[in-house]
């Protein structure tokens, strides 16, 4: 029975073959809850800490970090979905347009994205929101996840409008070693971080944590998605794929928020905990990811097309790393790297007045505020 739901009486009938719900008569006697006399004292916002802090986490205001409750009114007025960008050439250029290569380009780098903002999701949902002891911040990493998923939503949109093999496009990552590489990278970085044992209070821990964040926020989020969606951008600017583009154009808007909110919490959690990064273990985090890029790279662009390349990838990633590490306050891991794409600052920052695609205007109530350097 498909009818559709209905919010005014939702009291569907249950299946037959579950058992019939047994009938309990038991006397209740609800008891009130007594406060002890610490439970009643208010608590005040000097208290909050980003982690292990004491203050009253349902509290939301009076605000200790109000650039935290900023990034999530800004990220509202952001909201868009999926369905609001036409597919329809897309299906058209996909079939008759895209070369060989170009399909190959396009096709892995939705596989990658796919498993990637799954992982997004629950790295942000389960392994740090539940660590941050400020509701502010972890109201901001709510809409996080909800945007993450919406993330996921896109491109399954995608992968259902060109009519993809779902089976083959989600198992991508498992059987091609390049693609797996990014993917595992990630995996490990999240695993460490997730045990149920694992103890903030711990000063090793505490180092750990803050270099899995810096790892998903900077690297993960900052440099793989920020010059990740290139490929495809590169198309877009040849006319190509403009509907799937635009979709990744939001997508990034999303990216450079999460990144620039990262940012700001490991910057303040290393000031307010008196942790400096080690840079030999910042060093391995960079050389890791340069490492996983360039085979990545090297697969989906294993023949060129017009006008990208891998080696232009990644120098790119090289360039945004740097611009990175200067946001965090850390040492930049590839000095002298160029910016050898310009353009991509500018598919960031797109604006309804900067609409260079063709494709249909999209409100946006706040294009400008969320310029990035
Ligand atoms: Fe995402
Ligand atoms: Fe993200």
């Amino acid at each position: 029975m498909n009818a559709a739901f209905r919010f005014d009486d939702w009291d569907t009938p249950v299946p037959t073959a579950n058992p019939p719900i047994p009938t309990v008569n038991r006397k209740f006697s609800p008891k009130m809850e007594t406060p002890d006399a610490a439970s009643l004292a208010p608590t005040n916002a000097a208290d909050k800490r980003i982690v292990n802090g004491k203050a009253d986490i349902n509290q939301l205001a009076p605000f200790k970090y109000p650039w935290a409750w900023e990034f999530f009114l800004k990220a509202n007025r952001n909201h868009w979905t999926p369905l609001e960008i036409g597919m329809a050439q897309d299906v058209h250029d996909y079939q008759h347009k895209l070369s060989a290569a170009e399909r190959h380009v396009f096709e892995n780098v939705l596989a990658y994205l796919t498993t990637s903002d799954i992982l997004a999701m629950r790295n942000i949902g389960l392994a740090v929101m539940e660590k941050m002891s400020a509701p502010e911040l972890q109201i901001y990493q709510a809409r996080q996840v909800y945007e993450e998923a919406l993330h996921t939503w896109t491109y399954q949109h995608c992968i259902e409008s060109l009519g993809l093999d779902q089976q083959e496009i989600y198992n991508r990552y498992r059987v091609v070693p390049e693609i797996h590489g990014k993917i595992a990278l990630a995996n490990r970085r999240l695993e460490r971080v997730m045990r149920a044992d694992f103890d903030l209070t711990d000063r090793t821990n505490l180092h750990e944590f803050a270099l899995s964040y810096f790892f998903f926020a900077v690297i993960f989020e900052g440099c793989w998605f920020y010059n990740g969606f290139t490929p495809v951008f590169a198309l877009q600017r040849r006319g190509l794929m403009k509907g799937a583009a635009e979709q990744l154009q939001y997508i990034m808007r999303d990216e450079v928020l999460h990144c620039a909110f990262g940012i700001r919490v490991i910057r303040e959690l290393l000031i307010e905990e008196n942790l400096t990064l080690d840079p030999d273990a910042l060093r391995e985090l960079w050389d890791e990811a340069e490492a996983a890029e360039s085979a990545y790279a090297g697969y989906i662009l294993r023949e060129p097309i017009l006008g990208y390349n891998a080696e232009l990838h990644v120098q790119q990633f090289r360039f945004i790393a740097n611009r990175r590490a200067r946001q965090v306050g850390v040492a930049e891991p590839f000095p002298g790297a160029e910016n050898v794409l310009p353009w991509l600052d500018e598919q960031a920052n797109l604006r309804k007045e900067k609409n260079f695609f063709e494709t249909r205007v999209t409100e946006y109530q706040t294009g400008g505020a969320l310029a990035w350097d």
